[in-house]
């Protein structure tokens, strides 16, 4: 039997080592040719002239589309769909460049080497225009900076007033650089039209945005378009939005009248398909002497394309994590001659956390306090600025569990007093912190004539463990082995389900597998008391329960029938229901959150001025754990991005060209085993039945956010250095 919370092992772990899994790029239509996305090498202005000739004699070339034989699209291929990056593609409708490895031609030939030796003789001659790429530069025009429901300006009481008044204060910019996601799968679509019908195979996290985006971009009806995506190959964000190549491919499709696949190359990740923008945040803290907070400004700029705006809302958890009477927030946008950047893991709040934790840590040194009492001391009981109560918060025993349990009593506040030969120790601690989300999401539950049971739903599964949380939500509510469930998603034709980002599916698929599986099971027990050949004929339905894969008597597991046999009588025919869940007006009145604290431990080589990461405690209240094993994997795996965001990870934009030039793995540095020590992590598994029927709230971000801080405040606490940008690299600790 198997029960939420569970440690249940990936339901399609084989199916991945073994390499049955099939990713995108792995379809193979027949007849498929290769597409290649040729990239402008300049940040902006006109293509003026394309010489084509020398690749469109090379072996193997079908042919070649440019923006000047490119289908004309509706609306220039315009797709206004949620959401908010990737709206504006680059579909090759005019000769214009607005950023340099912008897509500007697709390449098909036979083979991927022949399209990509083909894509090398292209000769493109431009007009170049100035192009803006210094962000500070840009600071005096700017673009106000909205995130979904979140404005760009949000302020209470009367900030300068108390900023004056306040014994202490903390003023100081925080930074964070453009990163890029770089899952292990890059983006990948393999288009296919049968007449009027588009089939695509895609790397996404959204298969309905996939199909909707296609249709609007075309000009097509929704319903002439299939999305599948059985497998994603890790996501972050990236793969939420639809992008360019995956309408190119469909347009290729098209003009060879055969099946195009574009396997987008490592360096194409950098650019054409989003990042995470640079921050730069202004934030000013105010406190009594008792350490009372009085005042938090945060200020944020981050940068965007000249041609779509996104918005990086770091300034949101200045609006909910601390209690403060006047707190005063805005975001602006910096148009840049860039890709359109992107939602990457917890946009917002891991930068955001980078920033507002360290600037506690210099909050709490000034008055000479605990940095957990600081936090103590301002812990809000509501959310200070919608003042809404929050549905569920228990993070000060996250604060409580995690000192305990990393030995937090054992810290010397004073740097540089703690050492192990050359190694300057420390210790550091920050809150971690991201929004529960959840949508509306619709699954089917069948009863199959051989006794298993299929679970449908048009979600993704991003690494994450969709499968084996819709898996397990099943066996859980129909009291059947996991092993008896076949879970089925990744294809559009399936129950609708929202993107997979906001750390929401599990949070809205689960509760939309549980309303089918109970429906299926109601539809069930009435055929069995209706059907004169079975031993509960003429019973309430209500009175029957399912145990072990038998059809029984509540409370005597003896009576009944087995499932299998009451199928066969009916004749061997499926029975199935649809469920569907969505949040509930309820929700509205509260805010809802998951929570929790990071600590640190830091060694750094005085000498050389190395960081290392030697342990990290994460303690969460994130709601009920659907899935142990998974919940802990993603929570351990979002801490690591937060080790990246401390110490690694920075795309560097070249001030000339517009061109990331660490556009590969080997100069995009994130972190590798030996850059992280121990990570142990604990979840306080406390229902938070306000926000959803099944306790949980999403876990798929909150673990990136505080660990960059609580590394950053560790560095600072074995060597006296306060670095406010990230990545805090060995040249910025041996600087003087
Ligand atoms: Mo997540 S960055 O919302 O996919």
């Amino acid at each position: 039997m198997t029960a939420m919370g569970d440690p249940v092992t990936r339901v399609d772990g084989r199916e991945k080592v073994t390499g049955a899994a099939r990713y995108a790029a792995e379809f193979d239509a027949p007849n498929v040719a290769t597409g290649v996305m040729v990239t402008s090498t300049i940040p902006n202005g006109r293509i003026e002239r394309m010489d084509l000739a020398a690749a469109q004699r090379a072996p193997g070339v079908i042919t070649i589309m440019t923006p000047a034989n490119a289908p004309r699209l509706p609306k220039g291929g315009k797709a206004a769909v949620h959401p908010p990056a990737g709206r504006v593609l680059s579909l090759l409708q005019d000769m214009n460049v607005l950023y340099n490895n912008q897509p500007i031609a697709v390449l098909i030939a036979e083979t991927l080497e022949q399209a990509q030796n083909a894509a090398s003789l292209i000769r493109v001659r431009y007009q170049e225009s100035r192009a803006r790429l210094d962000f500070e530069a840009g600071f005096d025009d700017t673009r106000a900076g909205s995130h979904n429901d979140q404005p760009a300006d949000l302020s209470v009481g009367q900030v300068d007033q108390a900023i004056a008044q306040a014994a202490v204060t903390v003023d100081e910019i925080y930074r964070t650089p453009l990163e890029n996601h770089n899952p292990m799968e890059p983006h990948a679509t393999v288009a296919e039209w049968e007449g009027d019908k588009l089939t695509v195979h895609d790397a996404t996290q959204h298969i309905s945005g996939v199909k909707q985006t296609l249709a609007r971009t075309l000009g097509i009806p929704e319903e002439n378009v299939r999305v599948l995506c059985p497998y994603t190959g890790g996501g972050f964000g990236c793969k939420g939005s639809t992008w360019s190549h995956v309408v190119l491919a469909a347009m290729a499709a098209k003009a060879v009248n055969r099946p195009v696949r574009i396997a987008i190359e490592r360096a194409q990740m950098f650019g054409p398909v989003g990042g995470r923008p640079q921050t730069h945040q202004h934030i000013v803290l105010g406190a009594r002497s008792d350490g009372t907070l009085v005042a938090i400004r945060h200020h944020v700029h981050s940068h965007t394309s000249v041609f779509e705006d996104f918005t990086e809302p770091s300034s949101a958890v200045s609006r909910m994590l601390y209690a403060c009477p006047a707190i005063d927030t805005s975001q602006r946008l910096v148009q840049l001659n860039v890709g359109t950047p992107t939602f990457q893991r917890a946009p917002g709040e891991s930068t955001g956390t980078f920033a507002l934790e360290i600037a506690m840590d210099e909050l709490a040194y000034k008055l000479k306090m605990d940095p957990i009492d600081l936090r103590l001391k301002n812990y809000a009981e509501r959310d200070p600025t919608s003042n809404k109560p929050f549905s569920s918060k228990h993070l000060r025993e996250c604060y409580a569990r995690g000192a305990e349990g990393f030995g937090w009593s054992k810290r010397k506040p004073e740097p540089r007093t703690m050492r192990e030969g050359r190694d300057l120790i420390g210790y550091g601690v920050a809150t971690a912190t991201y929004p529960a989300n959840r949508s509306a999401a619709q699954a089917s539950v069948q009863f199959e004539p051989n006794g298993r049971v299929s679970v449908l739903c048009g979600s993704q599964d991003l690494g994450t463990g969709t499968y084996t949380v819709m898996a397990q939500t099943a066996a859980a509510t129909l009291k059947l082995p996991i092993d008896r469930i076949d879970a089925k998603l990744g294809d559009s034709r399936m129950p609708k389900s929202p993107v997979s980002g906001g750390s929401q599916t599990a949070a809205s698929v689960g509760p939309a597998v549980q309303a089918a599986a109970k429906d299926a099971q109601l539809t069930l027990l009435t055929a069995v008391v209706a059907d004169a050949g079975s031993p509960l004929h003429g019973l309430d339905p209500q009175a029957l329960d399912f145990e072990n894969g038998r059809i029984i008597r509540k409370g005597d597991s003896k009576s009944g029938e087995d499932l299998t046999s009451f199928l066969t009588r009916n004749g061997n025919k499926p029975i199935s229901a649809m469920g569907t869940a969505e949040p509930d007006q309820d929700t509205k009145q509260y805010s809802t959150h998951s929570w929790g604290t990071v600590f640190a431990e830091v060694a750094v080589d005085e000498w050389l001025g190395t960081p290392r990461v030697r342990r990290i405690y994460g303690v969460y209240d994130v709601g009920t754990l659907f899935n142990e094993k998974l919940g802990k994997s993603q929570l351990i795996g979002g801490i690591v991005w937060g080790v990246g965001l401390a110490l690694h990870e920075e795309a560097h934009l070249d001030p000339g060209t517009g061109r990331i030039v660490n556009n590969n793995l080997a100069e995009y540095h994130v972190p590798v085993n030996a850059d992280i020590g121990k990570i142990e992590v604990s979840a306080l598994n406390i229902p938070d039945t306000k926000f959803d029927p099944l306790g949980g709230r999403g876990i798929g971000e909150i673990g990136i956010t505080g660990a960059g801080a609580a590394v950053a405040n560790a560095i600072f606490n074995a060597t006296g250095k306060r670095i406010r940008s990230a990545p805090i690299t060995l040249d910025l600790l041996m600087a003087r």
